[in-house]
């Protein structure tokens, strides 16, 4: 096997953490749908498939080490918010969250000298980069609409979740 038994068994708990995030990304998904946002909800669905990805991506991982998959059991997602901010804020919290899930985990492969780990969990840090920034910037949107959601609806229509364009050259 070309990594440890410890690193095995963390990279399935994570494997657990990002079928979680999917599900409740898929529950607001629902949520959003239901309110009749349909920009929203695409949204959500679209982050819930890459979030079944990522747990993918984690498998794959595991059986090209040699390793056991052992996919943990998945609480249910919440379904029900208060209002469309409570459930993007808790999208924007899910991702800090998993920031810090792969930080513990290159901490891990750190700690064994398992630099094969550490190259593959590069991939995540970007990829968490990414989702965080974004989530912050869809949080801002729907914060700014207030009460009109439909607005922030449309603006993603018109311009998506996005910060800036890349500079020249990235
Ligand atoms: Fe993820
Ligand atoms: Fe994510």
């Amino acid at each position: 096997m070309l990594t440890s038994k410890k690193v095995i068994k963390a990279i399935n708990e994570q494997i657990g953490y990002e079928f979680s995030a999917s599900m409740q990304y898929y529950a607001i998904a629902a949520h959003f749908a239901a309110e009749a946002l349909p920009q929203l909800s695409a949204h959500f669905f679209q982050q819930a498939e890459e979030e079944k990805e990522h747990a993918l991506r984690f498998i794959k991982y595991v059986v090209d080490a040699g390793g056991c998959v052992v996919i943990p059991a998945i609480d249910a997602p919440q379904s029900k918010f208060k209002n469309p901010e409570q459930a993007v804020k808790l999208s924007f919290d899910q991702e800090v969250k998993v920031t810090h899930q792969i930080n513990a985990l290159v901490e891990l492969a750190r700690s064994e000298n398992d630099y094969i780990t550490i190259n593959v969990l590069q991939w995540f840090l970007t990829e968490q980069l990414e989702e965080v920034s974004s989530m912050d910037n869809l949080l801002k949107i729907v914060q700014r609409a207030g009460d009109n959601l439909l607005q922030a609806d449309e603006y993603l229509a018109r311009v998506g979740v996005r910060t800036m364009a890349a500079p020249k050259g990235e």
